[in-house]
C-alpha cells in the first residue's frame, strides 16, 4: 500500500502489474453470485441450450462492444466515469453520465455484501458439518429473518471486502484474484464432474444443452441481455476503472474476449453442476425455485447426496470466493471516485466507503428482520436497491456510454485499441455501439421496468 501511495504522490499512476493480474481482476468482477445463482435458474427456465444460445450471440456482440468502450474509455483518460467522462467536457451531461456510471456500483455494494454475509454462513455451516439443519425448508427462511445474525454475517462479509480494498489495488485486489480465479475454476471444474456423472444426472445434462425452442420467446432475449450486463459487470463504473489501470500495452480487444471466455465459462461450469444434481437427486420442478435455488434446493440437493458435505462445504468456498471478488470491484470504484474528485488519500476514500457500506448493507441486511415494515415502493429494501440499480440505473448509465462514444467519435475509441493491437472487430464495434446497442438497451429498460411494476412477467 505504502509503495502505491508514493506512486501516486509523485504522480504515477497505479497499474494492474501484468496482463494475467488484470484478466483476473476484471474476470473476479464478472464471475459471481450472477453467474452461479442467477444463470442457471434463468437457463431452467428459458429453454436450457436456446437461452445459451441467445448469451453467447449477445455477448460476443453486444457485450464486447460495451466492455471494448468502457475499457478504453477508462485506460485513455486513466480515469474512474466521472474524471473519464469530464475527460471530455463539463457541461452537466457528462457530469450526469459520469456520476450516473460511479453510483451505481455503490447502490449494489452493500446488499451484494449482504447477500455474501448469506453465502458466508452457509460455508461455515457445511464446514462445521451442521449440513443437515441447513437442508431443512425452514432454515434459510429464519436465517434472514433473525436480524443479529444476519448482521453479523454481513459484517464478516463486507470486512473481507474492505480489507482487501484498504490493501489497494496490487497488493489487494490483484493479489486475491490471481489466487481465488484459478482455485474457483478448479472447485467448479471438480463440483461439475461430480454433478454430470450421478446416475441420472444426464436428463440434466440434455436439458442444460439442448436447445429447446419452445421455452424460446422474446423474453428469452430481453432475459438474456439483462443477465448479460450484470454477469459481465458492464455499466457499474468497474470497468472504467480497471480500464484505467491497464497498462498500455495490454490488448483491449482479446481483454474482452477473454472476459467473456471466462465468465461464459464459469456461467455454463455452474448450470452444469446445478441442473443436472437436481435432475438426478430431487425433481426438475425445482428448477422453477427461482432465487431460492442457492439457498434452499442446493443445500436439500446435498443432503441427498453421497459426500454432500464435502461438495456442499466446496460449492459454498466457491461462491464465496464468486462473490468477494465482485464485492471487491463493487468498492473500488467509489474509492477511486472519491480520490479522483475530492482529491483525498486513499484510506481517506476507503473510510468514506466503507461507512457507506456498513450504513446501506445494515438496512440491507435488517430488511427481512426488524425492518421487514419498511418498503419502499412495496419492495424490500434490498429488493428495492436492486430494482432501482439494475433495472433502471443500469441502462441508462449504459446509454451514457453509447453517448459519449458517438459524441467524442468512434475514432477515438479504435485509436485507443490500436495502440496495443489490431482492432479486429472494429467495423462490428462502429455499427453496435453507435445503432444496435442504444435500441437494445432501451429495450431492456422498458421491459424490465414493466415487469417491476406487474405489466409483464419475466
Ligand atoms: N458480475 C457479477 C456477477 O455476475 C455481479 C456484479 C455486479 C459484480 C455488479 C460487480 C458489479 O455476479
Amino acid at each position: 500500500m505504502k509503495s502505491e501511495l508514493s506512486k501516486k504522490q509523485s504522480g504515477g499512476a497505479v497499474k494492474f502489474s501484468s496482463h494475467i493480474g488484470f484478466i483476473l481482476a476484471t474476470a473476479g468482477s464478472a464471475v459471481g453470485l450472477g453467474n452461479i445463482w442467477r444463470f442457471p435458474y434463468l437457463a431452467a427456465k428459458y429453454g436450457g441450450g436456446a437461452f445459451l444460445l441467445v448469451y453467447i450471440i449477445l455477448a460476443v456482440t453486444f457485450g464486447s462492444a460495451m466492455i471494448i468502450s468502457e475499457m478504453s474509455l477508462g485506460r485513455m483518460t486513466g480515469k474512474s466515469p466521472v474524471g473519464a467522462f469530464e475527460h471530455f467536457g463539463t457541461k452537466p451531461g457528462f457530469k450526469l453520465g459520469g456520476w450516473l456510471n460511479a453510483i451505481i456500483p455503490m447502490i449494489i455494494m452493500p446488499y451484494y455484501c449482504a447477500i455474501g454475509g448469506w453465502v458466508i454462513r452457509y460455508m461455515v455451516g457445511f464446514m462445521a458439518g451442521t449440513d443437515k439443519a441447513m437442508a431443512k425448508d425452514s432454515f434459510f427462511g429464519s436465517f434472514i429473518s433473525n436480524s443479529g445474525s444476519a448482521e453479523i454475517w454481513f459484517l464478516l462479509f463486507a470486512a473481507c471486502t474492505i480489507a482487501v480494498v484498504a490493501f489497494g489495488v496490487n497488493s489487494g485486489i490483484e493479489r486475491i484474484s490471481t489466487v481465488m480465479m484459478p482455485a474457483l475454476l478448479v472447485l467448479a471444474i471438480i463440483i461439475m464432474i461430480y454433478s454430470v456423472t450421478r446416475p441420472g444426472a444426464m436428463a440434466g445434462v440434455k436439458y442444460t444443452l439442448i436447445p429447446e425452442f419452445e421455452n424460446f420467446s422474446l423474453m428469452t432475449v430481453v432475459t438474456a441481455m439483462g443477465q448479460m450486463f450484470y454477469s459481465l459487470s458492464i455499466a457499474m463504473g468497474i470497468l472504467y476503472t480497471y480500464g484505467s489501470y491497464m497498462k498500455r500495452d495490454s490488448n483491449i480487444e482479446t481483454s474482452a474476449w477473454q472476459l467473456e471466455l471466462f465468465d461464459t465459462a464459469i456461467a455454463l461450469l455452474a448450470t452444469l453442476m446445478i441442473i443436472p444434481g437436481v435432475f438426478a437427486f430431487g425433481d426438475p420442478s425445482q428448477l422453477q425455485a427461482g432465487p431460492s435455488l442457492m439457498f434452499i434446493t442446493m443445500p436439500k440437493i446435498f443432503g441427498s447426496m453421497g459426500i454432500g458435505r464435502v461438495i456442499g462445504a466446496l460449492f459454498f468456498i466457491m461462491v464465496f470466493f464468486a462473490a468477494l471478488t465482485s464485492s471487491i470491484s463493487l468498492m473500488e470504484p467509489g474509492v477511486a471516485t472519491i480520490v479522483q474528485q475530492f482529491k483525498t488519500k486513499r484510506s481517506t476514500a476507503v473510510i468514506i466507503v466503507a461507512a457507506e457500506l456498513i450504513l446501506v448493507g445494515t438496512a440491507s441486511a435488517l430488511g427481512y428482520g426488524v425492518w421487514s415494515n419498511v418498503k419502499i415502493g412495496g419492495m424490500q429494501i434490498l429488493d428495492f436497491l436492486d430494482f432501482l440499480s439494475n433495472s433502471v440505473m443500469m441502462p441508462i448509465a449504459a446509454i451514457a456510454t453509447c453517448v459519449l462514444v458517438a459524441v467524442i467519435g468512434v475514432n477515438k475509441i479504435s485509436k485507443e485499441v490500436k495502440i496495443s493491437s489490431k482492432f479486429i472487430q472494429e467495423k462490428l464495434y462502429s455499427v453496435v455501439i453507435r445503432f444496435v446497442a442504444p435500441v437494445l438497451l432501451a429495450i431492456i429498460f422498458i421491459s424490465s421496468v414493466l415487469n417491476a411494476i406487474g405489466i409483464i412477467h419475466m
